[in-house]
């Protein structure tokens, strides 16, 4: 599955309540970004309260940003570190739809058969606005 074919999954999966009563998907909207050098920026008040999913440059898989308890914030990959698909947001968890791995939102392994957390990236709030660091080898995941 390719990331055109991941974001009009989630379109699917976010148009209905049915998918809201049957515990499945809720709607998880992409926020605007702003790419500045390695960074994307981010309003703090566009993540929402279930977190958010975030485009990064070059045509990788969205990065799901989320809000934590103590206010700081989580940014992972959303790509499965068990073999490489998409995992997608559910009410409290990120579940890959391939193999069934789960992730909790920030990243770490509720169920394989991955083994691996998914890669997190850095994160901090300035004012109003997130900065999630983006790695130097991007293009290679
Ligand atoms: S690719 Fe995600 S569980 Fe296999």
């Amino acid at each position: 599955m390719n990331r055109r074919q991941f974001i009009r999954r989630l379109e699917v999966l976010t148009g209905g309540a049915a998918a809201l009563s049957a515990g499945g998907c809720l709607p998880f909207q992409f926020a605007n970004v702003t790419v500045a050098g390695r960074r994307l920026l981010v309003r703090a008040g566009d993540i929402g309260v279930r977190g958010a999913l975030l485009d990064p440059p070059g045509g990788q898989l969205p990065i799901f940003v989320f809000r934590l308890p103590d206010g700081g914030y989580s940014a992972v990959s959303t790509r499965c570190m068990h073999r490489g698909c998409p995992v997608e947001p559910t009410a409290d968890r990120l579940v890959c739809p391939c193999h069934g791995s789960e992730y909790t939102y920030a990243g770490d392994v509720l169920k394989g058969p991955t083994e691996r957390p998914l890669r997190r990236f850095a994160a901090t709030a300035e004012s109003d606005v997130v900065a999630i660091e983006l790695p130097a080898d991007l293009e290679g995941w």
